[in-house]
């Protein structure tokens, strides 16, 4: 995992929960903790920070994620020069396969990115595929919100967990 997703994380838990919550998380999780951002990180790292954060804090996985995605959002478009290109919550969903991340991947030949597919898109419903090796559902649900303060519209967004692959259901409201 890219290394910029472990800096910003940190800097998340910094702004969201103090830094003595993350003093807490790097040590509970027995790593070091010294990430940079042009480095590549196991993503059991990852996982091992989030659940210390988590145990320490007292907070449910779910929330970190959500929350943790709403805020890289934003630090991901401030990095990506191209997100003017775009002009709404559905607009940047239904092109992060086919152009963001394949720009990602141009940048970073070695990111190991998801991939979604649109199944249903109307005015005010859009459904898609979340396809990974990884379970973060629930990081791309964040992205999504943080795409949506972004733009400043009101969404909601659904997992459909039992679903194979698993959709992500996106109502503006
Ligand atoms: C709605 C917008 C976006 C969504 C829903 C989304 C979704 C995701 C998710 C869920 C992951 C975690 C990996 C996985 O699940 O397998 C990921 C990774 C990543 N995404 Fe996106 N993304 C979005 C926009 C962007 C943008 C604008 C950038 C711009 C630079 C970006 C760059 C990255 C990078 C660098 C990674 C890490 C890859 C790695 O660790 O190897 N994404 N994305």
């Amino acid at each position: 995992m890219k290394g910029m997703v472990f800096t910003e994380f940190v800097e998340f838990v910094e702004n969201r929960y103090g830094f003595d919550a993350v003093d807490g998380m790097i040590e509970d999780s027995g790593l070091s903790g010294v990430y940079t951002q042009a480095g590549n990180y196991p993503f059991e790292e990852m996982v091992t920070l989030v659940v210390a954060l988590c145990e320490k804090q007292k907070v449910e996985l779910v929330e970190v994620l959500e929350k943790y995605g709403e805020y890289l959002f934003g630090k991901l478009a401030s990095l990506y020069p191209n997100i003017n290109k775009f002009s709404s919550v559905f607009d940047i969903v239904s092109h992060v396969d086919n152009i963001i991340h394949p720009e990602v991947r141009k940048l970073y030949p070695d990111a190991d990115l998801p991939s979604f597919r649109v199944v249903t898109q109307t005015e005010n419903k859009l459904i898609m595929e979340y396809m990974s090796n990884k379970s973060l559902q629930h990081l791309a649900k964040g992205l999504i919100l943080g795409v949506a303060q972004y733009y400043n519209e009101n969404i909601v967004v659904n997992i459909q967990e039992d679903s194979n692959p698993i959709l992500l259901e996106i109502i503006k409201s």
